[in-house]
């Protein structure tokens, strides 16, 4: 198969790439300022496994423009896409009080408009094949969490968008799901202020201190793509450890 995972270049987007490879797939992923790191998960996807194909592409995916061209530029390596992971997120903290514009435009441009420009370009490709995968990363929060209305709405939504794309064109082959994963250890979540984290770490019903692997989340997206999930569509799955809600 062939996938396309936004925000390859670090974190949970990099797990995923690199199982995605593992598991003998061609990979072609995203990152926006991370090159080097990009360059990097392109080397290790080469060890791991020499006989599939792994680029990077750099890509914003708060620009629609920016968005096209690399999506244009991956079908025309790849001559087409399986498994869309719609993986880059980020966050910007604070409280809605003093939130400004600029944070939550910022936030929802790229947890929601940009799975939206990137679902909407690879949609003609999908229904020409009668076949997709498409499987949005949201997160936990999107129950609500406080000092993150932006990054909650963002990801909520994204749970609307996932479930129409299913309803739209479930019966056209393409299937599309929601995983919200809770704590992963990862550069968005180091710098999460310190009782947030004790917050994740002490109530998640898991093994005290536990949080999310790589191979929980790459591992759950590789059974969505494969066979085996051909049933599941329209789905939020959580992959929290129990822990369903924030603080
Ligand atoms: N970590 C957790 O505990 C957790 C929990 C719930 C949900 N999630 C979700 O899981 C996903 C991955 O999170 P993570 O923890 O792995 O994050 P991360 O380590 O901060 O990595 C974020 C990735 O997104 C890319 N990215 C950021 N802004 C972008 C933009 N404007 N355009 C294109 N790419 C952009 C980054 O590229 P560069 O490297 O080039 O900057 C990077 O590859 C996100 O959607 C996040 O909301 C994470």
């Amino acid at each position: 198969m062939i996938y396309f995972v936004t925000g390859g270049s670090r974190g949970i987007g990099a797990g995923i790439v690199l199982h995605a490879v593992k598991e003998g797939n061609d990979v072609a992923f995203t990152y926006v300022n991370s090159e080097e790191r990009a360059q990097k998960i392109v080397e290790q996807a080469k060890d791991i496994n020499p006989d599939v194909k792994c680029k990077a592409y750099r890509m914003d995916v708060r620009s629609a423009d920016s968005v096209e061209s690399a999506c244009d530029d991956m079908l025309m390596d790849f001559d087409s896409v399986d498994v869309i992971v719609n993986n880059a997120g980020a966050n910007r903290d604070n409280l809605l009080v003093s939130m400004s514009n600029e944070e939550w435009d910022d936030v929802i441009a790229t947890n929601l408009t940009g799975p939206f420009y990137v679902c909407r370009h690879f949609l003609t490709t999908l229904l020409a094949q009668r076949f997709g995968r498409i499987i949005n990363i949201s997160s936990i929060s999107a129950v609500g969490s406080s000092g993150q209305c932006n990054y909650s709405a963002a990801k909520a939504g994204l749970h609307g968008f996932t479930q129409s794309i299913a309803k739209e064109y479930g019966r056209k082959g393409i299937n599309a799901n929601v995983l919200a994963p809770g704590y992963f250890a990862t550069e968005m979540t180091k710098d999460l202020p310190e009782d947030l984290q004790n917050f994740w770490r002490s109530y998640c019903p898991m093994p005290k201190g536990r949080t999310g692997e790589m191979i929980e989340i790459a591992g759950a997206v590789s059974f969505l793509a494969s066979p085996a999930g051909g049933f599941i569509n329209g789905q939020i799955i959580n992959i929290n450890g129990g822990l369903d809600w924030g603080p």
